[in-house]
């Protein structure tokens, strides 16, 4: 099949659109001129920006990374079989901004495109009010889960070994995930979203993925306690369960002792009022 150039493409297509849509109109709507691979390539939306998220037709988002002449390429966040060539999309005017403290992992996200690298910080979260962010109308972030990766055993570590997968997020002083002490990391992880407060707008959400853990065979409720250490600061709203179904437990015990089953995470939902 013939390659398709996105430029003739735009060209046809902005001659068909004269007339039926507006210079305005374009300016905040695209159409999907090519999907495939988890990217579109998209006509109109003239004022777009690269990092900005637009929203298909099917409610489906997407990031703009590439901001061609002709067109805008965008990352999908989702399945590329839910867009379809010729479909609307509309600007959000939404960008997002992060902060990640191990290099290697920055990296990936700057893989995707270099122009993340003044949108994403490799940093502390902690000092996230001095990165020159605007004000944040919604942040999702995930937290380290205490030091559990570090104490990766049996049959997880095996696994992740076997996959070339990091058993330890870094060795640096400043990750979250080698802190031993429980109450000093509930203190230091509640910290990232105490400063993150001052950059969010009134009436912003956060939502914070967690698990509750268990180190040496004692459970601890990290997921609430985190939630009680923050409600001073936010208002708790919710808390969504993401079931881990597919996992199996190891049922050592059963059925002679109670067996835990503490492989859900939590998803936290505050508000800063
Ligand atoms: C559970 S992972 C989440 C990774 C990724 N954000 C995601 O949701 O897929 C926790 C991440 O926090 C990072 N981290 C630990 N301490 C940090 C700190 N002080 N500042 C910024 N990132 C930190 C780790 O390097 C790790 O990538």
């Amino acid at each position: 099949m013939a390659e398709v150039n996105p430029a003739e493409v735009s060209a046809i297509l902005r001659d068909q659109l004269a007339g039926v849509k507006t210079a305005a109109d374009l300016e905040e709507v695209g159409t999907v001129l090519y999907v495939g691979d988890g990217i579109a390539r998209i006509y109109g939306m003239s004022q777009v920006q690269s990092g900005e998220l637009i929203e298909f037709d099917n409610g489906l988002m997407g990031i703009v990374l590439n901001l061609e002449e002709d067109n805008v390429g965008a990352v999908l966040l989702g399945s590329s079989n839910k867009v379809r060539e010729g479909d609307t999309v509309k600007r959000t005017g939404r960008i997002a901004y992060g902060t990640e403290l191990n290099p290697k992992y920055h990296n990936i996200a700057i893989r995707r495109d270099e122009k993340f690298e003044k949108n994403i910080i490799n940093g502390d979260a902690k000092l996230i009010d001095t990165y020159g962010f605007p004000q944040i109308d919604f942040s999702i972030s995930s937290p380290p889960y205490w030091d559990i990766l570090n104490r990766s055993t049996g049959s997880f570590k095996k696994v992740r070994d076997k996959k070339q997968l990091d058993t330890k997020y870094s060795e640096h002083n400043l990750d979250l995930g080698n802190i031993d002490d429980y109450d000093e990391f509930i203190k230091s992880c509640a910290e990232v979203y105490v400063k993150m407060y001052d950059i969010l707008r009134v009436g912003a959400h956060i939502v914070i993925i967690i698990k509750n853990v268990k180190k040496d065979g004692k459970f601890y409720p990290l997921a609430w306690d985190l939630a009680k250490e923050l409600s001073s600061s936010y208002e708790l709203k919710d808390e969504k369960i993401w079931i881990q179904d597919k996992i199996g437990l190891a049922p050592y015990g059963y059925p002679f002792s109670w067996t835990s089953n503490i492989l859900h995470h939590y998803c936290l939902i505050l508000k800063k009022v």
